[in-house]
């Protein structure tokens, strides 16, 4: 039996779901039962019927599924699969934020720990971060950890004072306008996608900013048949299997996110044989976290 095997038959048995990020490597795409953006995969964590979630992502996924389905058996099959990003602010940072703007509304991006999620008021995605800010009464926003994120969604809600943390995606923030103007030199005509995770200088210069769900929708149903990708490469192997007679070029090679990197077959084999790496938060954090994400839920 080969791994691909063994992981469909442990699947039915168990009846397990297998949730994969874009950014994950293209064998682990094939595998899994759905792939998606964070935001999808929150949802589909959420609505699954099934007893356990593998997730083939980093922790903070992987936390927040479990958030949303206490229930159920939330596993992570690369336990030292983190984000960086998510560990940049600390609920110590949130609550000397809240002091220092006590009216403001205290957004967290879902790149965070479970602890900034509770100390915060709505969660978002990069897909959904200009709409739920929008929904906001509170015209004073603190935005954590992401400052291209919250720059982002700054300059499309003028009537908003965002005040953006410190933090950033150390794979999409080495990307600079150089790195757009060889791409465009290389390819000509192309069209630029990139993510909000990017710096200004590179969101100025982009036809179109989205999530990786949004990206591969937006060149899914485009009639231009060339693109630059400025996003995590990982998202290629979808793009490419969607639209075969479309040509995809990544932004540059430093669009390489290792954590994403570090799920591999024989992980997700073990995680079902073993049911291991459990994903367990602590049950008031939970609870706490769970508002927040369900706030953006509803929003
Ligand atoms: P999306 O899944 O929202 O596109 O965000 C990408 C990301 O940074 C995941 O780590
Ligand atoms: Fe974190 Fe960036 Fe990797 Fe996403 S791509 S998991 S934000 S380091």
């Amino acid at each position: 039996m080969t791994m691909q095997q063994k992981i469909e038959k442990l699947k039915h048995e168990k009846n397990a779901v297998i949730l994969a990020h874009y950014y994950q490597t293209g064998d682990i795409i094939d595998i899994a039962d759905m792939v998606g953006d964070s935001y999808g995969l929150s949802k589909q964590a959420k609505e699954t019927d099934a007893d356990i979630i593998v997730f083939c992502g980093v922790r903070f996924m992987a936390e927040s599924a479990k958030i949303l389905s206490p229930d159920k058996k939330v596993l992570l099959p690369a336990i030292d699969a983190g984000c960086p990003m998510a560990d940049m602010v600390t609920p110590r940072d949130i609550r000397r934020l809240r002091q220092e703007y006590p009216d403001a509304a205290v957004v967290c991006y879902v790149n965070s720990t479970s602890e900034v999620k509770a100390e915060s008021d709505v969660c978002v995605t990069s897909s959904n971060a200009v709409k739920v800010v929008a929904s906001l009464k509170e015209k004073r926003i603190v935005f954590v950890p992401d400052q291209n994120l919250a720059r982002y969604v700054a300059n499309r809600l003028p009537g908003k004072e965002i005040i953006p943390f410190s933090g950033y995606c150390i794979v999409h923030h080495r990307v600079g306008a150089d790195d757009v103007d060889a791409a465009r030199a290389a390819v000509p005509g192309a069209l630029l996608l990139v993510h909000p995770e990017c710096t200004g200088e590179v969101i100025e210069k982009a036809d179109f900013v989205g999530s990786t769900a949004q990206i591969i929708d937006f060149a899914t149903r485009s009639d231009h048949k060339t693109f630059i990708i400025g996003t995590e490469m990982g998202i290629l192997h979808v793009l490419q299997k969607q639209n075969p007679e479309k040509q995809f070029y990544l932004l540059t090679t430093k669009l390489l996110c290792a954590n994403m990197k570090k799920t591999k077959l024989a992980d997700v084999l073990c995680a079902l044989e073993y049911e291991q790496h459990e994903i367990t938060v602590d049950q008031e954090i939970m609870d706490k976290a769970r508002l927040s994400l369900e706030n953006m839920l509803k929003a």
